[in-house]
């Protein structure tokens, strides 16, 4: 009994590694070295490492570093999986993000301000349409984003931008075109990263300094994953026949997905541009009649 019972949790161990290891490899097709150029920040402050499927980037007093997608797209679902700069990492701002190019661009963003140690780390999100912006969200997260990985994804559609965090939506922003208000869908973009000191706002909004002893400061990032559009010498890969298996083209939030909005937006929702009075006096921008907090 206690032989069967073992042996058989001993088989389910093994069909377990078997099937984590079929994922592993399926996650770590990704390779940095295939996927981006490093950009910025000379004398070995980005790494790409663990034959292409780790990257590190780093910030000491003279320079941060940074890196971009060697493709370009038009639409997307991206993910990337990063642990943040940890222990004192205030004054610190990890960027990731998708941006086209020139004075009309389109960006779709995730910035994390960094804190002192045990203070929380500020998500900040925003979308900009025909070079404008000022569409920010800020949230906490629900929990310490430099203790391990966790999986940071844009999808980006014809019809909504979703900004989730392991699975869960934190922020839906709508095609909001129908109200006169243009929306990223005609330019495509690039994949970027930086880590950099932005410690004259990002941390309780200046007042605490990045602390350069503790210098050089590090992010991780590994199992970048795309289903995209790639755009290529001006055409995209999913103009002739689109495959069945580019749902994210469609995909909208279920009602499952829609409540775990709301518990964020609820619980960890710090700043909403959509409902700052102060800032809006004279009424909120147009698209906010569509991308309320539910
Ligand atoms: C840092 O911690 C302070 C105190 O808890 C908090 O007010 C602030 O929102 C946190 N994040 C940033 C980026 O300032």
């Amino acid at each position: 009994m206690a032989y069967s019972s073992c042996s058989s949790s001993l088989v389910r161990i093994l069909l377990t590694s078997f099937i984590g290891s079929t994922f592993v490899v399926l996650a770590s097709a990704s390779n940095f070295y295939q996927d981006v150029d490093i950009t910025w920040g000379g004398d070995g402050r980005a790494k790409i490492l663990n034959n292409g499927g780790l990257l590190t980037l780093s910030l000491d007093k003279t320079s941060g570093s940074g890196f971009q997608s060697k493709r370009e797209y038009l639409f997307g679902k991206i993910d990337m999986q990063l642990k943040l700069v940890a222990g004192n990492s205030a004054g610190t701002v990890t960027a990731y993000y998708l941006s086209s190019q020139g004075p009309t661009h389109d960006e779709i963003d995730f910035e994390f301000l960094g804190n002192l140690s045990g203070d929380p780390y500020i998500l900040h999100t925003n979308v900009y349409s025909q070079g404008k912006g000022n569409r920010e969200q800020q949230f906490y997260l629900w929990f310490d984003p430099t203790a391990d990985f966790h999986t940071y994804s844009i999808l980006w559609n014809p019809r909504r931008i979703i900004f989730s965090v392991d699975g869960t939506p934190i922020r839906e922003y709508k095609n909001p075109e129908s109200l006169g208000v243009p929306y990223p869908k005609s330019q495509p973009m690039r994949i970027y990263s930086s880590l950099w000191n932005a410690d004259d706002w990002a941390t309780r909004g200046g007042l605490v300094k990045a602390d350069w002893s503790k210098a050089p400061f590090t992010a991780s990032y590994r199992n970048f994953n795309e289903h995209a559009c790639i755009w290529s010498s001006g055409k995209s890969s999913c103009n002739s026949n689109t495959p069945s298996n580019n749902a994210w083209l469609n995909q909208e939030l279920d009602a499952t997905s829609q409540e775990r909005l709301k518990w964020v937006q609820k619980n960890y929702m710090i700043y909403n541009y959509c409902t700052d009075l102060k800032r809006f006096p004279q009424g909120f921008p147009p698209e906010c009649a569509i991308n309320k907090s539910s």
